[in-house]
């Protein structure tokens, strides 16, 4: 049995992890986070309280973290600012959260000598081309293109930087385009859903052409259980499970599930500086590891999901007209 402190572990992947954790362990989880607009409390509710404890506090306050990390075994590190669209409309939140906070979190783990693995995506590495069969691979460089990607690119840095010259005993990994319960209605496909069965439109950006890698979340939870128990120190691992889709396929399977034309969605302002595709080689966290994905046929899954925000309306209802508002202010 290890304690672990889960940042950022009331949001949507964070929460999986923690549920996963509890389904699958017999580990103790401290949550610490900042219960910012993205997080999630509900989703951690029914969990037994002698095996999740949550504390709201910054991850980016040295302090908080310090005392918690203290009494901690390992440090699973979800805490991000995470949405593009946001990060092009107000970047510092980003910097400070996704930089300032892994270096407080680096700082603490390497006074307590305790394990931490960092959750990272695969947009550090920017995009690929369309029409190329190359896929990212741990070792591709880096090219990140918005404030996000960027953010947690330097946060990636920080990290090899800490293991390498700190003697900081640490994991990464780069995950692609997660999908799934509690995810916010900021994001593409949950918007998309919540759009339809709020009687608005589906918005795709530009020509809808760039294709996403998707990931149930319950997989991403698996892998990084997975790599805290048989990981090695130092090593990243990139998480996918070989599903590239391009947007306007996913939208016409969102409208052809809930019983509309699968034509009858608005192209609206593209993203500035849209990164065109995203592509993983999961290989080595497959051969090294032996993870096996569970979720790997997405249309199910996307159907799962489609049904569980039509059940969990009461959730994100009170949020819908804010964030489509924010949505409206760049024409999107
Ligand atoms: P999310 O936005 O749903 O949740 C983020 C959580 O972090 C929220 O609960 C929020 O309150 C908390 N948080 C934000 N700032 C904080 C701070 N300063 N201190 C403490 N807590 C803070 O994000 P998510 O989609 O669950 O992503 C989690 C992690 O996974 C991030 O690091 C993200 O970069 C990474 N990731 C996400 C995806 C994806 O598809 N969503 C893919 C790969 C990697
Ligand atoms: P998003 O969920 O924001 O994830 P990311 O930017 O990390 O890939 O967006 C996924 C894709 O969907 C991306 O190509 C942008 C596009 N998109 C739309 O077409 N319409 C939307 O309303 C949103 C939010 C995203």
């Amino acid at each position: 049995m290890r304690n672990l402190l889960v940042t950022g572990g009331a949001g949507f992947i964070g929460s999986n992890f923690v549920r996963h954790v509890v389904d699958h362990t017999d580990d103790a989880v401290v949550v610490l986070d900042k219960m910012t607009y993205a997080a999630s409390p509900e989703a951690l509710a029914d969990l037994p309280e002698d095996r999740v404890r949550t504390v709201v506090g910054d991850v980016a306050d040295a302090e908080v973290v310090d005392e918690l990390v203290a009494g901690t075994d390992v440090v699973v590190h979800f805490a991000a600012e995470s949405h593009n669209d946001n990060s092009l409309r107000d970047p510092w939140p980003f910097v400070q959260t996704n930089i300032v906070g892994t270096a407080v979190v680096l700082e603490a783990v390497r006074r307590h000598d305790v394990r931490l693995h960092h959750v990272s995506t695969d947009e550090v590495y920017g995009d690929l081309e369309l029409d190329e069969r190359r896929r990212f691979e741990e070792g591709s460089p880096y090219r990140p293109s918005s404030p996000y990607s960027a953010s947690k690119a330097a946060a990636d840095h920080l990290v090899r930087a800490w293991v390498r010259s700190m003697g900081v005993r640490a994991t990464l990994s780069n995950c692609s385009n997660n999908y799934g319960p509690w995810q916010h209605i900021e994001k593409f496909i949950p918007r998309q859903i919540t759009n339809l069965l709020s009687g608005r439109r589906v918005k795709l950006y530009g020509a809808g052409l760039n294709v996403r890698d998707w990931i149930h979340v319950d997989d991403h939870s698996s892998a990084v259980l997975a790599i805290l128990d048989r990981g090695e120190i130092g090593e990243t691992y990139l998480i996918g499970v070989e599903n590239e889709r391009a947007n306007t396929e996913v939208v016409r399977a969102i409208l052809r599930s809930l019983g509309h034309d699968e034509d009858d969605f608005d192209r609206v302002s593209d993203r500035v500086g849209h990164d065109l595709r995203y592509a993983i080689d999961p290989s080595k966290l497959r051969t090294e590891l032996g993870w096996e994905p569970r979720f790997a046929d997405f249309d199910a899954g996307l159907r799962d999901t489609i049904t569980w925000y039509a059940d969990h309306r009461a959730w994100w209802a009170p949020d819908k007209q804010r964030v489509e508002s924010a949505y409206a202010e760049t024409g999107q």
